[in-house]
């Protein structure tokens, strides 16, 4: 029998933004599917969504490995009866100018933040599809809009996300599934934290809120995509940036 909860699969959801989107999403009352690579950081965030009546499972899974991918997401079906939701977060960065800039480099960003994408709203969908319901959001950044020096392979997975998007809300608009992007600007977190602080006062320079984000800047923008307000809402590219990109 299917799950009686909304059934939300998020990748990277152990740390930093997804574990801020998997939280909101389990208040929220969806049932939450968390993956990432070390299952012991996502016990935290099961427990931690517990004490609040949340409720959470965690899988490690590396989303750069399409079939591992695939089959967690089969796994998910099989066992839930439904995949309502589908938030591809999970990201990394490989800095560096890119006339140095090595093959591996370039492969490792796009197949872990754009291929894995592709893949996981490839097995995703067809549920969605039968449910006339279903909400694809995929995490793409500001650099994949104005692009960043020091990251063409991270800013060139994030445009590709966009267009990605865009093209499966228009391929699955019909049938009430919606998918659309959240571009976050600076947040805090562990991918950032790593910034030289000379960078981080020039970002700060450039937003006009004058501020970094926090992570639930971008959980509360996911969980109301993720609600039946948003239905009328597909194929965007929504900022979360302090004004950024305005
Ligand atoms: P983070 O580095 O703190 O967390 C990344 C998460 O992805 C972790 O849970 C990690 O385990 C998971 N992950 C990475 N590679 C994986 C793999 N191969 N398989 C499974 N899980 C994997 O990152 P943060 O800052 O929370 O970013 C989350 C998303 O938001 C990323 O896609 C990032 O590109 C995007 N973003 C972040 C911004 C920021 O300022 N922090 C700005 C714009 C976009």
């Amino acid at each position: 029998m299917a799950n009686e909860k909304r059934v939300a699969y998020v990748t990277g959801g152990s740390r930093g933004i997804g574990e801020a989107i998997v939280l909101a999403l389990a208040a929220d009352g969806f049932h939450v599917v968390a993956v990432a690579r070390n299952k012991e950081k996502l016990e935290g965030v099961v427990k931690a969504a517990a004490e609040k009546g949340g409720s959470v499972e965690a899988e490690a899974v590396d989303i750069a490995d399409s079939a591992a991918l695939t089959a967690s997401i089969e796994k998910a079906i099989e066992k839930h009866g439904r995949m309502d939701v589908l938030v591809n977060n999970a990201g990394i960065t490989r800095d560096g100018l890119f006339m140095r800039m090595e093959d591996k480099d370039w492969d490792d960003v796009l197949n872990t933040n754009l291929k894995s994408a592709f893949v996981s709203c490839r097995a995703a969908t067809r549920t969605m599809i039968r449910a006339k319901w279903g909400r694809i959001i995929n995490i793409s950044s500001v650099a994949g809009m104005i692009g960043n020096a020091g990251q063409v392979n991270y800013a060139a997975s994030k445009a590709g996300l966009i267009g990605m998007t865009k093209s499966i809300a228009r391929e699955l608009a019909g049938k009430q599934v919606t998918a659309n992007c959240v571009a976050p600007g600076f947040i805090t977190t562990d991918m950032t934290d790593v910034l030289p602080p000379q960078i981080k006062e020039k970002v700060l320079e450039i937003i006009p809120l004058r501020r970094f984000g926090e992570t639930k800047d971008i959980a509360a923008m996911v969980a109301f995509l993720a609600s039946d307000k948003a239905g009328y809402i597909t194929g965007q590219v929504i900022a979360v940036d302090g004004g950024m990109t305005m």
